[in-house]
C-alpha cells in the first residue's frame, strides 16, 4: 500500500510539523507530507517545510472577509495537494462545521491537555492554575465542537511542585512530539 498524502496546518512554531516530518523520514512510516499552510507568514513552521523540499503555503485570515472564503481557500491548497489526511498542529483558527465535515474522519488535532479536560486556548495555564497533578496531550478528531472529537491517543505528564507555563509546556512538548506520529500512524491504518 502507498503512503498516505498528509497536509499539515500551522500558525507558529513546528514543533509538532517537525516531529511529523521525522516520523515520515522513516523508511516504512506510513504516511507523507504533502504540503503545509499557515495562516501566519511569520511562522517557522515555515522554514521547516522549506528545509525539508516540502510545499508551503501562506493563507493569512486577514486576507479573506468570512470564515467560509478562507476555509473555501483552505480546501482548494488541500486539495491541490492532493491531501488524504489533514493534520492540525498549532494551527489557531477556528475552523467552520462545513469545512470540519467535509474531512470528518480524516482531520486530526493535538491539544495539550487530557480531554476532556482543560479544553480551549489555554490548556497548560488552566492545569497549573487548577492545581492539577497530571495534564498531558491529546491527539483527537476534529469534529465541529472544539476540542471534543474521538480521543486517537493521549499521553501524560505529572505537574511537580515548581512547575510553571515554562516548564510545563516544555515536557508536554516532548510528549506531543511522540503521540503525534503515533496517532498519525493510527489514523493511516484504518483509511
Ligand atoms: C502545541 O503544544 C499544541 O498542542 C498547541 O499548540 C502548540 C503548538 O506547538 N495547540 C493548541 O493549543 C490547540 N488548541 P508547535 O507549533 O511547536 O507544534
Amino acid at each position: 500500500m502507498g503512503k498516505k498524502k498528509v497536509a499539515v496546518l500551522i500558525s507558529g512554531f513546528g514543533g509538532n510539523l517537525q516531529a511529523l516530518i521525522d516520523a515520515c523520514a522513516v523508511p516504512g512510516f506510513p504516511a507523507e507530507i504533502a504540503g503545509v499552510i499557515s495562516n501566519k507568514a511569520e511562522a517557522y513552521g515555515l522554514t521547516r517545510a522549506k528545509n525539508h523540499n516540502i510545499p508551503s503555503f501562506v493563507v493569512s485570515h486577514k486576507d479573506f472577509k468570512t470564515r467560509d472564503e478562507f476555509d473555501a481557500e483552505l480546501h482548494k491548497k488541500l486539495t491541490g495537494f492532493g491531501a488524504e489526511i489533514v493534520c492540525l498542529a498549532g494551527f489557531m483558527r477556528l475552523l467552520t462545521p462545513e469545512f470540519v465535515n467535509k474531512w470528518q474522519g480524516r482531520m486530526i488535532n493535538i491539544h495539550p491537555s487530557l480531554l476532556p479536560a482543560f479544553k480551549g486556548g489555554n490548556a497548560v495555564e488552566d492545569a497549573l492554575a487548577a492545581g492539577a497533578k497530571k495534564t498531558g496531550c491529546s491527539v483527537h478528531y476534529v469534529i465541529p465542537e472544539m476540542d471534543s472529537g474521538e480521543v486517537i491517543t493521549q499521553r501524560e505528564v505529572e505537574i511537580s511542585a515548581g512547575d510553571n507555563l515554562e516548564s510545563l509546556s516544555q515536557k508536554i512538548h516532548t510528549q506531543e512530539h511522540i503521540a503525534y506520529p503515533a496517532a498519525l500512524k493510527i489514523v493511516c491504518g484504518k483509511l
